[in-house]
């Protein structure tokens, strides 16, 4: 079983590599900002609770998100491993996941970190939201409020794991096939 965690800030191509990854390892691929979206779509009112964050760039709190890993664990059980994305995000959550995969007898294989620069992720997010229709791509205001976040709260469960030896930070600066292939060598290792 390899349980992988792809962490970085917004933009930095979480959700690209961790589709890439999903399919080489064979992994199952939860990605928490798709779950979110996917309960806006639906209407639900955790959807509508979890919009007035996302559209504010502000963290939803962790107890909804922690519920809502779990869930997705206990659908998942026969499965060769995880790879998660955009989760976890603050120490809390970490804290959370290791007691929730340690319940089941599983534990965080690795942490692989995406490094890429501020100007790099505002570029690739500002022509994201030229087509993804996703309210928190368009606002200059509200992308910074994404990356305080991240700054504020998520740094600090990269040095969770950090202080585990789980993580690894990889250049993800370069194009998508460069940084798949880094990946695919800290996994590999
Ligand atoms: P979430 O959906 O997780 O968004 P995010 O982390 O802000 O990041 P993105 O999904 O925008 O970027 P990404 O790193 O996946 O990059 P991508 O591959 O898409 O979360 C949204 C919101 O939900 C949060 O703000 C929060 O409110 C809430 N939320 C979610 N999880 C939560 C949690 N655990 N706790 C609390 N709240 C939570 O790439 C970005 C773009 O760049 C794409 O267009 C892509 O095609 C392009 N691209 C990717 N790689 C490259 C490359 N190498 N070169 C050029 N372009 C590239
Ligand atoms: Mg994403």
């Amino acid at each position: 079983m390899v349980n992988i965690i792809i962490f970085g800030p917004p933009g930095s191509g979480k959700g690209t590599q961790a589709v890439q990854l999903a399919q080489k390892y064979n992994l199952i691929h939860i990605s928490t900002g798709d779950l979110l979206r996917e309960e806006i779509a639906n209407g639900t009112s955790l959807g509508l609770d979890a919009k007035l964050y996302i559209d504010s760039g502000k963290l939803v709190p962790d107890k909804v998100m922690i519920d809502i890993i779990n869930i997705k664990l206990e659908e998942n059980k026969q499965v060769q491993g995880f790879i998660f994305d955009g989760f976890p995000r603050t120490v809390p959550q970490a804290e959370a996941l290791d007691n929730l995969l340690n319940q089941k007898g599983m534990t965080i294989s690795k942490v692989l970190a995406l490094d890429v620069s501020v100007e790099e992720l505002k570029k690739r997010i500002l022509k994201r939201g030229m087509t993804s229709g996703r309210s928190d791509d368009t606002d200059e205001l509200i992308i910074d409020k994404r990356v305080k976040e991240y700054e504020e709260k998520t740094k600090a469960a990269a040095n969770y794991f950090d202080r585990q030896e789980k993580l690894s930070l990889v250049q993800g600066e370069g194009t998508i096939e460069d940084t798949f292939a880094l990946l695919c060598e800290v996994i590999d290792k």
